[in-house]
């Protein structure tokens, strides 16, 4: 199974040229336990990382396991912005924050695919789909979103425990 190894600028011009390659897909995929913590933003002295977690599961394949992603980048660099291995548990789930999205920890975006065979969409090899789904968190002046707070003085936020967020897909490429 190859995997996808360029940016999502490059996903996004590919999908456009092939826009009518759509393939099935019909839930979301859903985040929890997700937690933010910037010590740098509260703390202009600090050098500690920033660092994003969260547990993920996917709708469209509920009978696999979920895994867990991490995201981390020192002060001075920003977000990873492409798809990295080793960033979750499952090699085939991909995380990272867009370029250019990430405002702090009350208004940043996560990108996120996620590749699987699908029987449904074609006989191998041609059922590997990829989804790829986003997910925007506000809080505060960025506009409040249910199920995530803040603590600004710590620049800590987090998902309401026994939450799930829906990161909504928006495309698939298969
Ligand atoms: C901090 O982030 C950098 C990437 O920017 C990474 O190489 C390093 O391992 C991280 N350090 C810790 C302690 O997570
Ligand atoms: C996230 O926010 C961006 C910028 O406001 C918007 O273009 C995009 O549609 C939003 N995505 C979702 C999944 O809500
Ligand atoms: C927030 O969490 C509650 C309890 O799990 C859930 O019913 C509600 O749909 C969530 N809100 C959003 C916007 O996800």
């Amino acid at each position: 199974m190859e995997l996808i190894r360029f940016g999502s600028a490059t996903v996004l011009f590919i999908l456009s040229l092939l826009s009518s390659s759509a393939s099935a897909f019909s839930g979301e995929f859903e985040i929890s336990g997700l937690e933010i913590d910037a010590p740098f933003q509260a703390d202009p002295k600090s050098t500690k990382n920033t660092t994003v977690s969260f547990v993920f599961n996917d709708q469209n394949t509920p009978k696999a396991s979920p895994a867990s992603c991490s995201l981390t980048w020192a002060v001075g660099l920003s977000p990873p912005s492409q798809s990295l291995p080793g960033v979750c548990s499952d090699r085939y789930v991909r995380a990272w924050l867009p370029s250019g999205t990430y405002n702090g920890v009350a208004d940043f975006q996560i990108e996120i695919t996620h590749t699987y065979e699908d029987n449904t969409i074609g006989d191998p090899p041609y059922n590997i789909n990829t989804l790829f789904g986003f997910l925007n968190l506000t809080s505060g002046d960025a506009g409040e979103m249910s199920n995530y707070t803040c603590d600004m003085a710590r620049a800590n936020c987090r998902s309401v425990p026994e939450t799930i967020m829906i990161a909504k897909v928006l495309y698939a490429f298969s």
